[in-house]
């Protein structure tokens, strides 16, 4: 409300949603694959199979025998897959994308907030341990270290998910997929990756799901009587977004620009940055309790999401998203500094 009401419009710099444009090529493809008049298949087209492969081995480095699955955007994903293994245990990041969390409730599951440190974890047999690199909220990139311990939980029969959507978005750190990391035992593993974000294309609903064959075939069976199938156009769609880079090395430069321009104004403010070594998002504190940082913003017309949004630990942090055009983040920088 107080944002809102600042005499030049608000600037939302809250939301992880994007705002340049989907790319013509996509939105070509998009319209080249309109006339659908039958059913999509939940699998895949073997078009999009195809380039789902291909991408998992060539770009994420996947090794071994992997499967993959079209998903309808990776947050239909992450909240159903508890209920999908009917998992009983749940461990979600202590500061996490609420979705985790909603994901277990839906399935009834007990819900266990974990830190980075895997070897303080108590996992067990059917247990699904979620892992999010680079994060939302903090953009912190996971070390190979850390990820290799985190996976070793898979010996004692917990499935890895590693939802690594913001994959393309590397700055200070470049992330490195966990597929890259199997050695080709990809045994409990998932890894989730979405175009939402990568390509500009939230708006489609395009992801992707790949790992262990015994597991995507035990979700593809649920899928496919569920109803949840990606439609055709969007499934030719995400093909040929995937099959090219390009834009999405312009996007990531994009990112690293804007962020690279607010990181200093917020420094003369006194706020430290923490983390924000990848992603869309910047986090960071003035060591003030979340709500007053939010209206210190609010008060400037600029909107920003308090970090209790992502759990307990984020009480003292503020995200600020990257997804506002260039002249909204030079708008928002000039009154960061103006006052
Ligand atoms: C960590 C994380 N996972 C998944 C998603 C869902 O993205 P989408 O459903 O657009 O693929 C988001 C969206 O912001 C996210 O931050």
């Amino acid at each position: 409300m107080k944002a809102k009401s600042h005499p030049d419009g608000a600037i939302d710099l809250s939301q992880g949603t994007p705002v340049d444009p989907t790319p013509d090529f996509i939105q070509r493809a998009l319209q080249e694959a309109s006339n659908a008049p039958g059913y999509p298949v939940t699998t895949g087209s073997a078009e999009l199979r195809s380039a789902i492969a291909s991408y998992c081995r060539e770009v994420l480095g996947a090794q071994g025998d992997f499967d993959v699955l079209p998903v309808i955007g990776s947050k239909e994903f992450v909240a159903w897959l508890p209920f999908m293994l009917r998992s009983k245990r749940v461990l979600i990041p202590e500061i996490a994308y609420p979705t985790y969390r909603v994901g277990a409730i839906i399935a009834g599951s007990h819900v266990e907030e974990v830190g980075i440190e895997a070897t303080m974890w108590n996992s067990q047999p059917g247990d699904l341990i979620w892992v999010n690199t680079p994060s939302n909220p903090t953009g912190r990139v996971h070390s190979v270290d850390e990820i290799k311990k985190a996976m070793e939980h898979r010996s004692v029969g917990a499935v890895v998910a590693v939802d690594e959507c913001y994959f393309s978005f590397g700055d200070a750190k470049k992330p490195i997929s966990t597929f890259s990391l199997t050695e080709g035992n990809n045994r409990n593993f998932l890894t989730v990756h979405s175009l939402s974000k990568r390509s500009n294309l939230a708006g489609y609903r395009g992801a992707f799901v790949a790992g262990d064959p015994d597991l995507i075939s035990r979700l593809l069976e649920i899928r496919k009587h569920a109803g949840m199938m990606a439609p055709t156009p969007v499934q030719h769609a995400v093909s040929v977004a995937l099959g090219d880079e390009a834009h999405v090395e312009k996007q990531a430069k994009l990112y690293a620009q804007r962020r690279r321009r607010l990181t200093p104004a917020l420094a003369r403010k006194g706020f430290r940055v923490d983390h924000s070594e990848a992603g869309l998002y910047i986090w960071c504190s003035n060591g003030a309790e979340d709500w007053a940082q939010v209206a210190w913003f609010a008060d400037r017309g600029i909107l920003v999401t308090p970090g209790n949004f992502y759990g307990k630990g984020g009480t003292s942090h503020i995200r600020i998203a990257l997804t506002a055009t260039d002249s909204k983040v030079d708008e928002a920088i000039e009154r960061i500094l103006a006052s």
